[in-house]
């Protein structure tokens, strides 16, 4: 599905979201600004077509690596690192059986990717295993809105007219009916924070973004057991 889309994601994101997308990743970046420092190893997990993977190389100086399972997706990110100039590697890999050590990073995110695994809490297990003691992650998703009438507003956007301009656009109705369908299927907000402490992160909290549509969690990797 991925790979069917791959060469129009990055127009579709900034159209269906007048361009929030961008706006999302760079307060990722921006939250983890402290760790971005000269030495530190950052993975992008589910990297797509690299953006957010990019705006972390270009927020601080920590050496940071991509992640896909689609090769078209890497593709394209690969050509935007070259036209960016940034030395960003882009493997190939599956975020629920990560090619690393474990212990490995000091900062772990993985942008609108959590939702499409095979099992949340498989994935949350596994970025915590590459992560190392006290390392932060951050998982930036879509959730559910928290105002009432917006949320109505929103779902009937998400659910009628997204998957038709997605299908139009892209040539594959089908992943743009699937977003909202994955999407529903998700933990809400208080939901997910719950199961990253039970996958073994301490400090989790979240930060609703442009009322609620996405969130962004955060945490760090308790130090033992977990
Ligand atoms: C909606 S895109 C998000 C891409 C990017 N992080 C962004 O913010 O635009 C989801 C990505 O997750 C990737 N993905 C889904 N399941 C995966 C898995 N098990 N392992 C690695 N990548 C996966 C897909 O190939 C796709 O590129």
């Amino acid at each position: 599905m991925f790979s069917g889309i791959a060469a129009r994601y990055d127009l579709l994101n900034h159209l269906l979201s007048g361009n929030v997308d961008k706006r999302w990743r760079r307060l990722v970046a921006n939250g983890l600004q402290p760790s971005l420092v000269e030495g530190a190893r950052v993975l992008d997990v589910a990297c797509g077509t690299g953006d957010l993977s990019l705006v972390l190389a270009g927020a601080g100086r920590a050496s940071v690596v991509g992640l896909d399972f689609c090769r078209p997706m890497l593709e394209i990110a690969r050509r935007k690192a070259e036209a960016d100039s940034r030395a960003v590697p882009f493997v190939e890999g599956d975020a629920l059986r990560l090619p690393f050590a474990d212990e490995t990073f000091d900062v772990v995110t993985i942008a609108f990717g959590l939702r499409n695994l095979a099992g949340v809490f498989e994935g949350l297990r596994e970025l915590r295993r590459i992560l190392r003691p006290g390392g932060r992650v951050a998982v930036l998703e879509f959730s559910s809105p928290v105002v009432p009438g917006f949320r109505a507003l929103f779902r009937f956007y998400f659910t009628r007219v997204l998957p038709r301009i997605g299908g139009l656009v892209s040539g594959s109705r089908g992943a743009y009916e699937y977003l909202p369908d994955s999407v529903s299927r998700f933990p809400d907000q208080k939901r997910l924070a719950e199961l990253m402490r039970e996958a073994g992160f301490e400090g989790v909290s979240y930060r609703n973004l442009t009322g609620g549509i996405a969130a962004l969690h955060t945490g760090a990797r308790a130090p033992g057991g977990g």
